[in-house]
C-alpha cells in the first residue's frame, strides 16, 4: 500500500519524507488555502521535494476552463495528477486526460457507483472520502470494501486512494480490503507509530542496558 500525504504545508511533507513514508502528496484548495501562500508557490515548493505522485485540484466545474488548468497543471510535472470533482462536467475531462495521457484523481466520491463512474472515464484514481461519511452516520470503510469489490470483478485500472483519513484504524481497513493507497494527514502517520507496549518494552530495555558490564 503506499501512503500519500494529505497536506499543501510543505514543512510538514519534508517531515514525511524523512520519515521515508512519503509516496506522494494529495491537496484540495482548502488545503492550499491553509499554508496562506499563492498557489503557484505551493506547487513548486511541492514539486520540488516530492518525485511521487502529486494531485492538484482544478478550481472550477466548467469544462472547458477544467481542461485548460489540467492542461497547465500536468505540464508543471510528469508526477502531477490532476484532481477533478466527480460532477458530469469532471468525468468528461476525466476521459479527456485519460485519451491525452494526463493522470487523474477523481474526487469527492461517497458512493460505489460514483466509483463505477469514474472507473469507465479513466481515472487514475479515486478518491472515496471515508471520514465524511463517518461523520454523517454513514459506513465510510463499508464503501472502500465495495469499490474494491467492483474494481476486482472488472479489471479496471483505477487505484483506490482512501482520501479523508482520520486515524490509524482507517488506514488499517483500507489495508485489509486491498486498497492501493491511504492519503492522511501527517498527525495520523505519526499516530501509526505508537503503541505502549512499545514505549514501555523499549524503557525496560534500555534501563537494562545500564546493569550490563560495558568491559
Ligand atoms: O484531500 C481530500 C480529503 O482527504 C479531505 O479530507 O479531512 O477534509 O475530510 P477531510
Amino acid at each position: 500500500m503506499q501512503f500519500f500525504i494529505d497536506t499543501a504545508d510543505i514543512g510538514q511533507i519534508r517531515e514525511a519524507m524523512a520519515m521515508g513514508m512519503c509516496d506522494g502528496v494529495t491537496t484540495n484548495p482548502s488545503l492550499v488555502a491553509k499554508t496562506g501562500k499563492p498557489f503557484k508557490t505551493v506547487i513548486a515548493e511541492i514539486l520540488d521535494v516530492v518525485p511521487g505522485p502529486v494531485s492538484l485540484e482544478v478550481t472550477t466545474d466548467e469544462f472547458s476552463e477544467m481542461m485548460a488548468q489540467a492542461r497547465q497543471l500536468a505540464d508543471l510535472g510528469d508526477n502531477v495528477v490532476v484532481k477533478l470533482p466527480l460532477t458530469k462536467p469532471g468525468l468528461r475531462a476525466c476521459r479527456t486526460c485519460f485519451d491525452e495521457g494526463i493522470a487523474t484523481n477523481v474526487t469527492l466520491c461517497f458512493s460505489p457507483s460514483q466509483a463505477l463512474l469514474a472507473a469507465k472515464a479513466g481515472a487514475t484514481y479515486i478518491s472515496p472520502f471515508v471520514g465524511r461519511l463517518d461523520d454523517v452516520s454513514r459506513d465510510g470503510m463499508g464503501l472502500i470494501e465495495r469499490i474494491c469489490t467492483i474494481y476486482e470483478a472488472y479489471d479496471f485500472e483505477t487505484q483506490v486512494l482512501v482520501a479523508s483519513v482520520r486515524h490509524p484504524q482507517h488506514v488499517v481497513e483500507a489495508a485489509l480490503q486491498g486498497a492501493h493507497v491511504s492519503t492522511m494527514p501527517l498527525a495520523v502517520l505519526e499516530k501509526m507509530f505508537n503503541h505502549p507496549l512499545t514505549d514501555i518494552g523499549l524503557a525496560k530495555f534500555m534501563a537494562d542496558w545500564t546493569k550490563v558490564p560495558k568491559e
